[in-house]
């Protein structure tokens, strides 16, 4: 059985196919076994409860030995078996891993880096995106695996590539590069205007002087360097695009993906996600490296919310550990019940699915010690192999939950090219303590600790439907954004920014009409300096008469202190000591139906969170189980046909009590009732379900 969910970006007719059910499986290389190794993995999935292979990753040399010779023997086998067994594959284009003959013959297809140097032949993600020839060979081994596969009844979705993670300095991309600035300037006067390229006399007067930046040049320019990402996301993208295009040919209806990574800093995911059919991500939280794990559980719900905000629809959890990853610095072990956890939490943010790399450890290369179901001895006598059942157990019981979607009634705002413009703007501090991800994830955290669903998103989306909007660090303003914050805002939206928000435009050039920029009119202020301060510094905030938290409350500011003019706005604190000792540090700006909040210092944790439970309050935020969740525990809910699912998430190492002060709520398992105190083992996650439209 089959769901379908209407694709609005790429075919507009074109439903999507997935099985209704959790995918649970993960990465394969059936290249580097036999078949009665092959033979045994169908009874070991069928043991662990899992349903899905990823193969053909990295299978390029076997699939295509020499040039224009294919084989395709293996691949036949094994999806001719998995389809046997009743399982379903994920199916890899093999391109994030060039043979080595084709690296040899064709350099031009091999990156080169920021110093100038070509990657040698050998490893993986490492082509140009840019490189006719690799763009020729790519399409020629996807039509290949389209033509024989793209029908196959185990195949249910096409994974393009592996992991696109780096950035491309070869003649051919560069340019690539002076072609896509002049489709965006026109003429070399507006990029150097756009540029300020007059600073530091670094003035173009013909376009081939026009480089990538570098470790060693170019680094007066912050737009260069967001023009470069933008210029690399969209070349990816193209790539990305010619792929999907090839294998879609054969049958337009097979969904295609490819795996995402976390806050990558080098491509905008938006840009991507605009290609994909379905988000797919990959996923390694470190739950074990930190006393308490609730940092690393709110950082990965946010991403989490990201992957599913970006087409607004489940998405697959792609990879993740069983056990440990090679890679990190210690290779600790998830402790048991956080492999239980960890692969609730990505299904109770929307994924519908939990691959693992990998299945199959392999026994000789860079990662024959990485974390796998099945280990070298094969034997499902192991703690990993039954807790992945125990898991797999979890999500048969989930099915009705595949394709379920998610309302959320806060919108947050992050957009990589206000982050790259930030990161790499000399000032206003540089020892690594104003991070846009920390902060938008210190933003998340109070929405979190109430189990009230966020959706990350980016400022074309659209924010009409949205009660709150959160903004931090909005440091680049795109044109029309502002206009369009007003507008949700006139309507009776309410909005919340920050320090450092609206100070440049899309290329990095500072407002001269007083900041903060376009925003000023709507946030009813204007920002005349900001104070930095070191690290251990701390000034008090105190909130004015009338103000929402009450005549005298008072606040530590740290790191950041604004130093703002209300111009319309209604001031809630202001600044208890230093020089600005009664300026406005806080400001609520009624305009039109709604308002807009300027939070002009950096708060810490206890102003967020009293902030936002003010705020959620105030705007009636709904939370999605009724109860008081202890700190480190949270709820998720899963709208499925006919009734609600609702994740009960323990993330913390000890125990938890809930009170549930709602009825009508049964355990999704057992089927009883589930009322009053609900007792949590450590990082135990208890599912629940409620009629829908209660
Ligand atoms: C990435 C890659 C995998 C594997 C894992 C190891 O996510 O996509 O091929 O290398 O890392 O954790
Ligand atoms: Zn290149």
């Amino acid at each position: 059985m089959h769901i379908s969910l209407t694709n609005p970006d790429h075919h507009p007719q074109a439903p999507i196919q997935l099985p209704r059910r959790i995918l649970h499986g993960g990465d394969y290389s059936p290249e580097q076994w036999n078949p009665d190794v092959w033979r045994r993995d169908m009874e070991l999935l069928r043991e662990a409860g899992c349903n899905t292979l990823t193969v053909g990753i990295f299978a390029w040399a076997a699939l295509e030995p020499e040039e224009g010779r294919y084989d395709f023997s293996v691949l036949d086998s094994i999806l001719d078996l998995l389809h046997g067994n009743g399982f379903h594959a994920i199916l890899a284009t093999p391109t994030a891993a060039p043979p080595l003959w084709m690296g040899k013959a064709y350099p031009e297809i091999r990156m080169v880096d920021v110093d100038s140097i070509r990657f040698s032949p050998g490893d993986r993600v490492h082509t140009c995106p840019t490189s006719p020839v690799y763009r020729e060979k790519t399409a020629a081994i996807d039509r290949e695996l389209a033509r024989r596969y793209a029908r196959h009844p185990a195949v249910v979705m096409w994974h393009i590539g592996n992991e696109f993670c780096f950035h491309c300095y070869c003649d051919l991309c560069r340019a690539a590069f002076r072609t896509w600035l002049r489709n965006r300037y026109g003429s070399l006067d507006n990029l150097n205007r756009a540029w300020w390229t007059a600073f530091w006399g670094q003035t173009f007067s013909s376009w081939d002087q026009v480089e990538p930046p570098g470790h060693k040049r170019m680094i007066s320019m912050e737009g260069l360097f967001t023009d470069w990402h933008r210029f690399m996301t969209d070349q990816t993208a193209d790539f990305i695009r010619m792929e999907i295009a090839t294998v879609k040919a054969f049958n337009p209806d097979l969904p295609a993906t490819t795996n995402l990574m976390s806050f990558h800093r080098q491509f905008d995911y938006r840009v991507f996600a605009r290609e994909l059919d379905v988000v797919s991500y990959d996923a390694y939280p470190a739950y074990h490296d930190r006393p308490n794990n609730v940092e690393t559980a709110v950082e990965q719900a946010f991403v989490y919310d990201m992957m599913r905000s970006l087409k607004h629809r489940p998405w697959i959890l792609m990879e993740t550990s069983p056990s440990s990853a090679n890679w990190m610095q210690i290779m600790k072990l998830k402790r048991p019940g956080v492999h239980r956890l960890t692969g609730l939490q990505a299904v109770a943010h929307g994924s519908d699915a939990v691959l693992y790399f990998q299945w199959r450890a392999s026994r000789g290369g860079r990662e024959k010690l990485h974390g796998a179901v099945v280990n070298h001895d094969s034997d499902p006598n192991s703690r990993v192999f039954r807790e992945v059942a125990e898991l797999g157990a979890d999500l048969d019981a989930l099915r009705e939950v595949a394709g379920a979607l998610q309302h959320a009634e806060v919108g947050l705002i992050y957009e990589w090219d206000s982050r790259w413009m930030m990161e790499e703007t000399c000032g206003p501090r540089r020892d690594g303590l104003l991070s846009y991800n920390n902060t938008l994830i210190a933003h998340y955290r109070p929405f979190w600790e109430r189990g009230m669903p966020v959706d990350i998103i980016g400022v074309d989306d659209d924010v009409s439907a949205y009660k709150v909007v959160v903004a931090p660090l909005l440091h680049l303003l795109r044109e029309g954004v502002a206009e369009k914050l007003a507008a949700f805002v006139e309507s009776g939206g309410v909005l919340v920014t920050t320090y450092w928000s609206g100070r440049v435009d899309a290329s990095g050039l500072c407002f001269d009409t007083g900041y903060p920029g376009p925003l000023r009119a709507l946030l009813g202020i204007r920002s005349e300096e900001l104070d930095v301060l070191y690290k251990d510094e701390q000034r008090s905030v105190v909130c004015t008469a009338g103000s929402r938290f009450g005549d005298g409350t008072q606040f530590t500011a740290r790191l950041f202190c604004d130093l703002i003019h209300a111009e319309g706005a209604n001031v809630e604190a202001e600044y208890g000591d230093d020089f600005y000792a009664g300026r406005p540090a806080l400001t609520r700006h009624c305009y039109g139906e709604g308002e807009a909040w300027y939070i002009g210092f950096d708060g810490g944790s206890d102003f967020l969170d009293r902030f936002y439970g003010d705020l959620a309050d105030a705007c009636g935020l709904r939370r999605v189980l009724e109860a008081s969740l202890p700190v480190g525990v949270t709820a998720c809910e899963r709208k499925a046909p006919g009734r609600d699912i609702i994740f009960l998430m323990n993330t913390t190492r000890e125990p938890a009590s809930v009170t549930i002060s709602e009825a009508g709520l049964v355990d999704l398992q057992t089927g009883e009732a589930v009322s009053g105190t609900v007792a949590l083992s450590p990082y135990d996650v208890k599912i629940l379900a409620r009629p829908a439209g209660t």
